[in-house]
């Protein structure tokens, strides 16, 4: 009887409680909260409730993800910490939600929204804590709003929340950080909506410009090419007599993502992995040394893709204002126009045009809306303090006219992405430009001189030819024997021991933390290069086993000879891809050069290359459903990274299935994705004519084309995802059937019966939901249309989290059929493993 008395109890009580707490999302006149209370909004996504951050024992109250206490979202007293749990939150007599500190002395204001409220209404005011994550103070039953917390953000931006000044209101949104991660009071650092000339999110420390987003071009902040509408979110900007502001929104609202702000001065989007638990970062920024603001100072050109590691150029027409800070890599002086030069008003003077950039600070610039580009050229030449001109909006080949008069500062070289800047310089800079492409850069007496110069080059040169060719025959004579190493593969067995290598190895040793492995140490680990040692061959040269007396297992690929490159060049490039680390890409160890030999030497992966897993009949079964998941996921996250979060921007150009090493956990790590950059051809052009790559991993526009893009990469990818589903080569001409893989896949996609294609040798070990979401977005990646296919990013969310996806439109494969080029014919797609070079003619 008892027990089921208390039974009943527990569960009226039960009840009640329940019942409380999905109520409980708002605090009325009558229903203070007090520390230990918690309101929840509806949908559980958000909890307001009191807090103390990291070791603090402070108590603060502020609202934070039901599923992730640690982010905290919003804070209210961020600056009149409560000491003790003694915190109360009502609403008081003026309607004003308030917070104080129930003390001996009574109660101590601590925090009020502090907004004028007609005493009309105040009876029915509440609070209350919505699904969008805002505490809004309102009239019950009413529209009104009188204060929301979104209007006073602290450091984070949550979708659909604004930063920026709202004109009616006079109430100006910006983030601030906080202190550390134990005080949220408020910090040095903010992100705000400058909204002067052309409006753009500058990022201060204290009052200074720290970075600067660029300004809002039609589609995107130009400074983050990289940044725009997406799957997941899109940017909705607005400019008019209301108000200026940004507000970012994510498109699934089953999506969480937020940005935030941090002391170091860093502006970071992340996004909640269901799958991991956890935060990640989408984007950041600063992202490279030439995102710091005025780092090339005034009339300087910040170019983060040098190779000689100082980035700063000057203007056309500009000089360097200090040339000793110049030398010593320090651009921030900037750069003046030249003692001598031309007056640049009315007196033959006109424009060069810098191509792709961030233009600079738009801050105090003149802005109209109405002129095209060609009436902002003259609007700009007929004002004689005018230096530069830009469109304001880039769509629509550019319309809108923004005028710099001072101030110059801030600019960027991008690859892609970016505007056209026209800058202001004299008759003699202009000719100059002008005559550029004709090879007459220079003018008059300099161009004498450079004349002069290059022909005594030229007959030295000669001189020099003929005096070696004839020590050369003497030498001959004698029986001498110039030394030079030779492939040890091609001569037998050679000693090394006798070579000078010494002396050429010191003078490249250079400044740098990448060990330099000494010829000796590469063939003594390789047993001189043996072909039982050999690893496998690819277009950039072949790979050798090794290993080090130490007893690392080492892989040294040594490449090709006709790269082309100098050895500066290449001590360079090796230097760039040391920096470049992710833990699914394959580390550099170390390097080693030697006259003609360039040699790259990288940890070893035990588990050899996905190919010969997933080809494999008899590995096949060692790669279950969830391994082959994470290696999808992985080689994802590492192509994501090369694109977008590396300082280097890298499209990889040869992604597919041997490229991908697998590690003693079988980890999938992307090898060669430095190689890109080592051979690029025409790389500002972003086309190419000789084109590198796999046939079966090729977009259609790379392989007819030469165009690329990280788009090309995304293509590959989708392919490899393919494969690693169906365990079968993209080349593999089905029975009865022209088709490839990628073919076969839409086919059965179209019919609805995609799942046959999935590896038997899963054996069922797989969720059908999970593969068939990964099956769509390989099938989104090899689209035809380079621009219906996902970024990068999209394809990390997509896997990481369950969204709903676009229908995929007709995949690329028949290209293969119908190209203008012959050597695109079936005929020759068979040869698959090899990296081939097509010669284009174009
Ligand atoms: C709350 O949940 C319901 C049902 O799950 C959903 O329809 C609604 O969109 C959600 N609202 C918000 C703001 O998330
Ligand atoms: C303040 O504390 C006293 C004693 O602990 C308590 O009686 C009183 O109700 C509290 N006031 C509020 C507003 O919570
Ligand atoms: C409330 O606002 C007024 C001005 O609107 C200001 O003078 C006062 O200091 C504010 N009070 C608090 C507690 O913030
Ligand atoms: C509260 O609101 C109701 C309906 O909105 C209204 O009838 C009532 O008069 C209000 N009470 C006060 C004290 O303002
Ligand atoms: C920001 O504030 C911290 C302490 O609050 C201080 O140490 C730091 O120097 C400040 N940063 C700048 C750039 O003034
Ligand atoms: C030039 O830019 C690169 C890439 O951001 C950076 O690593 C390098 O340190 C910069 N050089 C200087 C001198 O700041
Ligand atoms: C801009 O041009 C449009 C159409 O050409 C015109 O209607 C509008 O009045 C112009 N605005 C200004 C400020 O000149
Ligand atoms: C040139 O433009 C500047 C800045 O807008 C302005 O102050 C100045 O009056 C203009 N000069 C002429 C001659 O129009
Ligand atoms: C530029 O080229 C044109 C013809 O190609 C020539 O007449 C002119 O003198 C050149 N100007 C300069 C400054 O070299």
């Amino acid at each position: 009887m008892n027990f089921l008395k208390g039974l009943l109890n527990f569960l009226v009580l039960q009840h009640l409680l329940l019942q409380l707490c999905s109520s409980l999302d708002t605090i009325k006149f009558d229903q203070p909260v007090g520390d230990g209370d918690f309101l929840v909004s509806k949908n559980e996504t958000f909890v307001l409730g009191f807090f103390s951050p990291g070791t603090s024992t402070n108590r603060y109250v502020g609202i934070w993800y039901k599923f992730s206490e640690d982010l905290v979202v919003w804070v209210a007293n961020r600056d009149n910490p409560i000491n003790g749990r003694s915190g109360v939150l009502s609403i008081g007599s003026d309607g004003n939600l308030v917070l104080q500190a129930n003390t001996s002395q009574g109660l101590v204001p601590l925090w009020s929204t502090n907004v004028s409220i007609s005493s009309a209404s105040n009876g029915n005011i509440s609070a209350q804590i919505l699904d969008s994550g805002s505490l809004v103070l309102a009239q019950q039953g009413s529209q009104d709003v009188f204060w929301q917390s979104t209007d006073h953000p602290t450091n984070i931006l949550l979708s659909n929340m604004k930063i920026g000044l709202d004109r009616r209101s006079g109430i100006n949104r910006f983030l601030t950080c906080w202190n550390s991660d134990n005080d949220p009071g408020t910090g040095n650092v903010s992100l705000r909506m400058e909204p002067n000339g052309s409006p753009q999110l500058i990022l201060y420390k204290d009052d200074a410009k720290w970075w600067r987003s660029g300004q809002w071009n039609g589609i995107q902040w130009g400074g983050i090419p990289a940044v725009q509408r997406n799957v997941v979110f899109k940017i909705n900007f607005v400019n008019n007599q209301d108000e200026i502001a940004v507000q970012w929104t994510v498109l699934d609202p089953s999506i969480y993502s937020v940005i935030t702000i941090d002391g170091s001065g860093t502006l970071n989007q992340l996004s909640w992995q269901d799958q991991q638990h956890q935060w990640v970062s989408l984007w950041s920024a600063p992202l490279d040394a030439c995102d710091s603001y005025g780092k090339c100072g005034q009339f300087g050109n910040c170019n983060p893709y040098t190779n000689s590691g100082f980035n700063c150029t000057c203007y056309p027409g500009y000089e360097p204002t200090s040339p000793q800070d110049w030398d010593l890599r320090d651009g921030t002086d900037g750069c003046k126009r030249p003692q001598d030069s031309l007056s640049m008003c009315r007196n033959g003077e006109g424009f060069v045009k810098m191509k792709n950039v961030k233009v600079p600070d738009t801050s105090s610039i003149k802005l109209e809306n109405n002129l095209s580009i060609v009436a902002c050229e003259e609007e700009c030449l007929k004002n004689c303090s005018c230096l530069a001109y830009a469109s304001a909006d880039v769509r629509n080949g550019g319309t809108g006219c923004m005028t710099w008069y001072r101030d110059l500062m801030d600019t960027k070289q991008f690859t892609e992405g970016g505007q056209d800047l026209y800058i202001r310089v004299d008759a003699v800079v202009l000719a100059q430009y002008k005559n550029k492409s004709g090879g007459g850069y220079f003018s008059g007496r300099r161009r004498l001189a450079i004349i002069l110069v290059v022909s005594i080059s030229v007959a030295s040169l000669l001189i020099l030819a003929v005096l070696y060719w004839f020590r050369k025959r003497s030498r001959k004579g004698r029986g001498g024997e110039p030394r030079f190493l030779k492939d040890p593969a091609a001569s037998g067995v050679r000693s090394y021991e006798d070579l000078p290598i010494k002396n050429e190895v010191d003078e490249h040793r250079g400044d740098t933390d990448l060990p330099f492995f000494d010829l000796t140490t590469v063939v003594a680990a390789t047993e001189n290069f043996s072909s039982a040692n050999k690893l496998g061959h690819g277009g950039f040269g072949t790979v050798y086993k090794g290993c080090l007396a130490d007893g690392q297992d080492i892989a040294v690929k040594r490449l090709s000879r006709n790269s082309g490159q100098g050895v500066d060049e290449f001590k360079n490039e090796v230097m760039l891809i040391a920096k470049l680390q992710h833990r699914n890409l394959v580390r550099l160890l170390g390097w080693c050069i030697h006259k003609e030999e360039r040699m790259l030497i990288y940890e070893y992966m035990p588990n050899r290359s996905l190919d010969l897993c997933i080809f494999d009949k008899n590995r096949k079964s060692l790669l279950d459903w969830r391994k082959r998941f994470q290696i999808i996921i992985g080689i994802a996250r590492g192509v994501l990274y090369l694109h977008q979060d590396s300082r280097l921007k890298i499209i990889h150009r040869d992604l597919k299935a041997s490229n991908v090493l697998l590690d003693g956990s079988m980890n999938p790590k992307i090898s060669d994705f430095g190689m890109a950059r080592m051979f690029r051809d025409d790389q500002i052009e972003a086309n190419t004519n000789r084109v590198v790559g796999t046939y079966g991993y090729m977009s259609p526009e790379y392989a007819m084309d030469g165009l690329y893009s990280t788009k090309s990469d995304v293509f590959s990818f989708g392919v490899l995802a393919l494969e690693i589903i169906s365990g079968r080569k993209n080349s593999f001409q089905f029975e009865n059937t022209s088709l490839n893989l990628v073919g076969l896949i839409w086919d059965l996609w179209t019919e609805g019966k995609v799942l046959d294609i999935i590896d038997s040798s899963l054996n069922q070990s797989y969720s059908t939901h999970e593969v068939m979401r990964c099956i769509q977005i390989g099938l989104l990646c090899v689209q035809e249309n380079a621009t219906d296919r996902p970024t990068m990013l999209d394809v990390v969310f997509m896997l990481g989290n369950e969204t709903n996806l676009p229908h995929p439109k007709k995949a690329a494969f028949s290209f293969k059929t119908g190209g203008p080029d012959s050597s695109m014919s079936r005929g020759a797609s068979s040869v698959n493993d090899i990296t081939v070079t097509v010669i284009e003619a174009r």
